[in-house]
C-alpha cells in the first residue's frame, strides 16, 4: 500500500473513532458507535500492516502475533460476565501501558533511524515520557486487577508519609531524565531508563493500593485516560499519527469521564488520587458497641406482589446485585405486567451503580426496558416523594441515606437517589452485608423500609408468579 493511501485510510479511521464516540454517548446510537468503531479500527489495522512502513519479512510474525492476540481476546471477551468487565477493562489498560514500555525500549535501542541535534532531544523526550506513563499505567492497571477481582483488598494500604515519598520519586525521576538526555554513552541512557521504569512501576502501584475500594469507578477511568495518554506517547515515538490521535481521544474521554465521575460521587480528583477512602464491601456493619445497627422489617414475595398491585407510581432503583443475580429479564416482565395493568413505572440510574459506567443502562437494554422510562438521578431524584413503592433491586451505597445525613460517614455528600422519601421502600438483597464502600446503611431500619431477602433473581420470579396469579 503506498504512503498516501496510508494517510488517507488513517484520516478516515480518525473520522470513524470520532463518530464512534459520538454514537456511544446514548442507548439509541451506540450500536452504531460501536460499528463505526469496528469499521474504523479495522482500516487502521489494514493499512497498518499493509502500509508502507511493514516490510514482507515482517509480516508474518505480525499475523503470527496478530493470531495469537486475537484469539486471546476472543475467547476473553466470550468468557468474561458482565459484572467482571471493570477487571477485563483494567487489565487490557495494563497491556496498553506494557506496550508503550516495550516500545520505548525498542525505540532507544533502535539505531537504525539517526537522530542528530534537536530532534534527537526531541526523540529521547518522546521515549521517556511513553516509557515513563506506561510503567504507571502497567503496574497501577495491575493492582486495579486484583482490588476489583477481589484478589487484593479494598482497604487503602496508607504509607506513613506517603505524598513525601511519591515526592521523592518525583524528584529522582526528573533528575534521573536529566541524566537520560545528557547521556554520554548509550549504556548510561539505557540504565537511566531502567532506573526511572522502576521508579514508576513503583509509583503505579503505590498510588492505586492506597486508594480506597469506594474510589475504585474513578482510578478505572483514570487509568484508561492514563492508557489512552501512552498509546499517544507510542505513536509519537513511531511517528504514527493515527495512534497519536487515537491515543488523545482515548487519553481526553477518560479524562472528562473521571471528572464526570467525580462529581457523581462527590469527590474531588485530587483527594481521590491522594487516596484513602472506603474499605473492601461486603462486611456487615454493626454500631460501635459490635450490635446490628438496627431493627429491620423484612416482608414476603407475596406482600412485595400485593403492594406493587395497589400503587400509581413505582420505582425500581437497580444496583450491582440485579447484574450478579442476572435478575434484568425478571425486572422487566414485572415491568410489563405492572404497565399494562396502569401502573406508572420508572427506573433510576444513578451515574455508578454496578461496577461500570452505564453498567445499569446496558443490562437494562439488554432485557429490552423502554429507553424513555429509564431516568438519570437528576430526573428522578424529586419523584420520589410522589412514589407509592421503589423497589431497590441488589443496590447499597447508591440509595444510602447516610451520604446526606451523616457527615462523618465515609460517602458524605456523594449525591444518593432518595428512595427513602418514597411511601414504602423495599430492599432486595441477600443479608445484612454492607455495599462497595463498606459503610452501614440506616435505610435498612427506616420505618417505611421492608426488607426482601434473596437472591434478587429468584425473589423476583416469585413476585412475577404472585402479581400472575
Ligand atoms: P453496592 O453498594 O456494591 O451494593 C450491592 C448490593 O447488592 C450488596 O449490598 C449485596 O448485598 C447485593 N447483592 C449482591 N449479590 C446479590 C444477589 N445475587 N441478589 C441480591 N442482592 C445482591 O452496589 P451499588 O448500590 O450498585 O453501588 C455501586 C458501588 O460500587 C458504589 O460504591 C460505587 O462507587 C462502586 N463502584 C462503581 C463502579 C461504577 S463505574 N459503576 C465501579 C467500581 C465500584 P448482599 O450481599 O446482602 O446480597
Amino acid at each position: 500500500m503506498s504512503a498516501s493511501l496510508a494517510t488517507v485510510s488513517y484520516i478516515g479511521a480518525t473520522i470513524l473513532f470520532i463518530l464512534s464516540l459520538g454514537g456511544l454517548s446514548s442507548p439509541e446510537s451506540s450500536r452504531r458507535g460501536n460499528l463505526y468503531g469496528i469499521i474504523g479500527m479495522t482500516i487502521a489495522v489494514v493499512a497498518t500492516v499493509f502500509g508502507p512502513r511493514v516490510t514482507m519479512g515482517g509480516l508474518p510474525w505480525i499475523i503470527m502475533a496478530m493470531a495469537i492476540g486475537g484469539s486471546i481476546g476472543l475467547y476473553a471477551a466470550r468468557k468474561v460476565q458482565m459484572t467482571q468487565m471493570p477487571e477485563l477493562v483494567a487489565l487490557m489498560h495494563s497491556l496498553v501501558g506494557l506496550a508503550a514500555c516495550l516500545v520505548g525500549f525498542a525505540s532507544y535501542i533502535d539505531t537504525s533511524i539517526e537522530f542528530t541535534g534537536a530532534e534527537k532531544s526531541i526523540h529521547e523526550v518522546e521515549i521517556y515520557l511513553g516509557i515513563l506513563i506506561g510503567a504507571v499505567t502497567f503496574s497501577g492497571s495491575l493492582i486495579a486487577f486484583g482490588k476489583l477481582s477481589a484478589k487484593i483488598g479494598g482497604k487503602p494500604m496508607l504509607l506513613p508519609g506517603r505524598h513525601w515519598m511519591n515526592l521523592a520519586g518525583l524528584l529522582v525521576v526528573l533528575w534521573v531524565g536529566h541524566s537520560f538526555l545528557n547521556a554520554e554513552t548509550a549504556g548510561g541512557g539505557a540504565f537511566a531508563l531502567i532506573v526511572m521504569t522502576v521508579i514508576a512501576l513503583a509509583f503505579g502501584v503505590h498510588m492505586v493500593m492506597a486508594i480506597g475500594g469506594a474510589d475504585m469507578p474513578v482510578v478505572v477511568s483514570m487509568l484508561n485516560s492514563y492508557s489512552g495518554w501512552a498509546a499517544a506517547a507510542t505513536g509519537f515515538m513511531l511517528s504514527n499519527d493515527l495512534l497519536i490521535v487515537t491515543g488523545a481521544l482515548v487519553g481526553s474521554s477518560g479524562a472528562i469521564l473521571s471528572y464526570i465521575m467525580c462529581r457523581a460521587m462527590n469527590r474531588n480528583f485530587i483527594s481521590v488520587i491522594a487516596g484513602g477512602f472506603g474499605t473492601g464491601g461486603g462486611t456487615v456493619v454493626t454500631a460501635a458497641d459490635g450490635q446490628p445497627a438496627g431493627e429491620v422489617t423484612p416482608i414476603s414475595a407475596l406482600e412485595t406482589a400485593e403492594l406493587l398491585k395497589d400503587s400509581k407510581n413505582v420505582i425500581i432503583v437497580p444496583g450491582y446485585g440485579m447484574a450478579v443475580a442476572q435478575a434484568q429479564h425478571t425486572v422487566y416482565e414485572i415491568t410489563k405486567f405492572l404497565r399494562e395493568k396502569g401502573v406508572n413505572v420508572r427506573f433510576g440510574i444513578h451515574p455508578v451503580a454496578g461496577r461500570m459506567p452505564g453498567h445499569m443502562n446496558v443490562l437494562l437494554a439488554e432485557a429490552k426496558v423502554p429507553y424513555d422510562i429509564v431516568m438519570e438521578m437528576d430526573e428522578i431524584n424529586d419523584d420520589f416523594p410522589s412514589t407509592d413503592v421503589t423497589m431497590v433491586i441488589g443496590a447499597n451505597d447508591i440509595v444510602n441515606p447516610a451520604a446526606q445525613e451523616d457527615p462523618n460517614s465515609p460517602i458524605a455528600g456523594m449525591p444518593v437517589l432518595e428512595v427513602w422519601k418514597s411511601k414504602t421502600s423495599i430492599v432486595m438483597k441477600r443479608s445484612m452485608a454492607s455495599g462497595y464502600a463498606g459503610v452501614d446503611n440506616p435505610l435498612f431500619y427506616k420505618e417505611n423500609n421492608r426488607m426482601l431477602f434473596g437472591d434478587a433473581k429468584k425473589m423476583l420470579d416469585e413476585v412475577l408468579t404472585a402479581l400472575k396469579a
